[in-house]
């Protein structure tokens, strides 16, 4: 009997320490820790009174050290714990991004620390939770102790169960692409349209399991909750995937291994990133939330002045249409770079990234008010650029010899324009980590103050992944090193984004998902860009390259494809689609067609003091009003699906008394993407606050307003 009683006392009732509760600022969530029976961290979250997260586990296993532990099993951090402390507490800041949607941004949630010890290894772990009126996030901490100095991860065990069988707007799982079509189907119907969703282009490499899925994931209940799940600050840790037991409909993350299978190598103290459960009964919460920003750090570049927002146009749409090559010569010259002498080699006749051609570009871009020029195929080496041996192709500093760097860089400055630079590594990552410090210096030579990065092809190391530990340290690398020589980085095939932009702000872009170079190959579905907001666009901004007026490829190509959006639907793609980075991606004399809707182009904006997101429906509509920043010129922007969309738009965001030149850009009646995507009206009037604009978007298509303050 008394024995009974001290294994209570002393073994199981710490263990089973009472649940604590932490709830959101507005009380609306609520986040309740347990240790179950075996001493195993335990969660569950609330919405209203509503279940958004059932109980779940929460625990890393680790993976045994071939050389430190002789031979012994790893003890896993999974169970056995019992709690020594706890603390709650509440933080409530407002801060200035650099560039965003908004000129400030609160960061207000309450905080539930847990601090864990495992007696078994005597261990010592942190998981903290941060709730607020939107979600919440938690993560682990591994503080420096004598028993956890260095470990391996061979999976974290972080478990999400969904209180039922929700709508899912889901990516296939995959260590290197997120390149793929957004699926939409129920979470039990993901295993059976898996491979369908895996073979749309054929791109996905590393699939590993019928149900996992990506991040950033939007889900809705059939009681009409919005979730989504993701993570903030991914740093020094691999990119998390999701995977479901479908009778359960319980998620638990599946992390991206290294090239010997391992997850993850941690070295105290350390932490995880933060995994993230946004949640509302209103989509358009989901699309105005700050929540993967505010969890991660502030600004870490002191002198941010050379950080700018930027619209480009560039040398690119029509290597990816197929009309030019970023190759200078059709030989194939299978030898090192630096034993060819490029002055010999015999032109192609289609290199675009030539003198002549980039200083049309520089023209178009000066006359229009677009600050840079991307310019790819300007160096040596894309005849030889997707060979499986790639082990050094690019140099980043030998331009071919029709492209006079010098004189074009001058030029371009001469008409207050930039070239932007142009760094496609074939993901050959060490070779690029090595001629990194000359190809920046040549960019501060010549005065190029931001470049687009790519890691296209496999990861040389081979055998790594794109969303990889090691690769994820190599992105904020480049991000790091290019801040010293103030330098913005656009990288795309890179991991998906965890809203870094905030600690880093020179990272003012990203592809990581299919973007506008898609409907070049084949397509986009037109409800595209309605999921992205919802989903990709969480983590931070893509460069997702609008602006196709001429959307009918055949027009003025051989491409037969056609892109998925009416004209109209592209201009509209400038609001909904939040960046600081936005391309004006088609030829100049396609635009020289369209210059009377080219006009809204001139004058959207990219960065903004205010952003109202009016009406949103995961997968059918975004209807968003932003504020132009330091001026009172409102911009809506209104993007659909194949269905079309009817919006009313009230302009009760207006400045009281003042009066706007309104100009609205809308799909005819008769416009469609697929059949009459050129078809649209320009309206002009004035309108003041309290006016109702009723707007008419095609299947595929939307609308755009500019609204100028007299
Ligand atoms: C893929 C990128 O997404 C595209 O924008 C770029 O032109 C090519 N890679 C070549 O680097
Ligand atoms: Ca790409």
């Amino acid at each position: 009997m008394r024995k009974i009683q001290l294994f209570l006392a002393f073994v199981l009732l710490p263990m089973m320490a009472a649940a604590q509760t932490v709830k959101s600022p507005n009380g609306n969530v609520a986040l309740t820790f347990t240790l179950s029976d075996n001493g195993r961290p335990t969660y569950e979250m609330t919405y209203k009174g509503r279940a958004v997260v059932k109980p779940s586990h929460l625990g890393l296993e680790l993976a045994k050290d071939r050389h430190a532990s002789k031979g012994k099993d790893e003890t896993d951090l999974m169970d056995g714990f019992k709690i020594t402390d706890t603390r709650v507490s509440s933080f409530d800041e407002t801060w200035k991004p650099v560039w965003g949607e908004t000129a400030t941004i609160r960061n207000h949630y309450n905080e539930l620390e847990v601090d864990l010890n495992q007696p078994s290894s005597d261990r010592n772990i942190i998981i903290r939770f941060r709730v607020y009126n939107d979600g919440m996030g938690l993560r682990y901490e591994f503080p420096q102790q004598k028993a956890l100095n260095y470990f391996l991860i061979k999976e974290e065990h972080t478990q999400f169960a969904m209180a039922g069988d929700h709508t899912a707007w889901w990516l296939p799982g995959d260590y290197d692409t997120q390149e793929q079509e957004t699926q939409q189907s129920k979470l039990s119907e993901i295993r059976a349209r898996f491979n369908k969703a895996v073979n749309w282009d054929n791109s996905s490499v590393a699939v590993f399991s019928p149900t996992g899925v990506q991040t950033s994931l939007q889900m809705k209940s059939s009681d009409g909750l919005y979730i989504n799940i993701h993570e903030a600050a991914c740093v020094n840790y691999a990119t998390m995937h999701l995977n479901l037991d479908d009778k359960n409909m319980v998620f638990e993350s599946w992390l991206t291994p290294d090239a010997t299978g391992l997850k993850g190598c941690m070295q105290t103290p350390c932490t995880t990133p933060w995994r993230t459960v946004m949640v509302s009964d209103d989509a358009r919460d989901m699309l105005s939330s700050n929540l993967i920003l505010n969890l991660n750090e502030p600004c870490k570049i002191e002198d941010t002045s050379w950080i700018h927002p930027t619209k480009y146009c560039g040398v690119w749409w029509e290597m990816i249409v197929g009309k030019s090559t970023w190759n200078y010569t059709d030989e194939y010259p299978s030898v090192k770079l630096d034993l060819i002498d490029w002055t010999k080699a015999k032109p192609n006749g289609r290199h675009a990234a030539n003198t002549a051609k980039v200083k049309q570009y520089i023209d178009f871009a000066a006359a229009n008010g677009l600050q840079q020029v991307l310019v790819e195929g300007w160096n040596v080496g894309w005849e030889d650029w997707a060979n499986m041996w790639k082990a050094d192709v690019f140099d980043f500093v030998t331009p071919y010899p029709d492209f006079d760097i010098k004189y074009l860089n001058d030029y371009a400055h001469s008409k207050g324009v930039k070239l932007m630079m142009h760094h496609e590594t074939s993901s050959s990552v060490t070779n690029y980590e090595r001629h990194l410090p000359a190809a920046f210096a040549l960019m501060n030579k010549y005065g190029y103050d931001a470049v687009k990065g790519g890691y296209v092809g496999d990861i040389i190391p081979r055998g790594d992944h794109h969303f990889s530990q090691a690769m994820n340290d190599h992105y904020l690398y480049v991000v790091k090193e290019a801040a010293k020589h103030h330098v913005m980085v656009n990288a795309h095939e890179a991991t998906r984004p965890t809203g870094l932009c905030r600690t880093y702000p020179n990272l003012i872009g990203n592809e990581s998902a299919r973007g506008t170079e898609y409907e070049a190959f084949g397509g986009s579905r037109p409800d595209h860009t309605v999921v992205l907001p919802f989903t990709r666009l969480q983590g931070g901004p893509m460069d997702y390259t609008p602006g196709i007026l001429e959307t009918q490829l055949k027009t003025w190509s051989d491409n037969p494809n056609y892109v998925h959006t009416t004209l109209v639907g592209q201009l509209a793609l400038y609001v909904t689609m939040y960046s600081p980075l936005q391309m004006v991606a088609d030829l100049p004399e396609n635009y020289a067609k369209y210059m009377d809707a080219f006009q809204f182009i001139k004058d959207v904006a990219c960065d903004w003091d205010d952003s109202r997101y009016l009406e949103a429906e995961p997968g059918d509509y975004i209807t968003v009003a932003r504020k132009a920043k330091g001026t009172d010129n409102w911009f809506i922007g209104g993007k659909c699906d194949e269905n079309g969309h009817k919006s009313v738009v009230k302009l009760d965001f207006l400045d009281k008394g003042k009066k706007y030149d309104c100009t609205i850009y809308a799909d005819a009646k008769d416009a469609s993407f697929d059949k009459n995507p050129k078809s649209y009206t320009i309206t002009k009037k004035t309108v003041k606050r309290g006016d109702v604009l009723k707007l008419a978007e095609a299947p595929g298509g939307g609308f755009a307003v500019s609204l100028m303050a007299r």
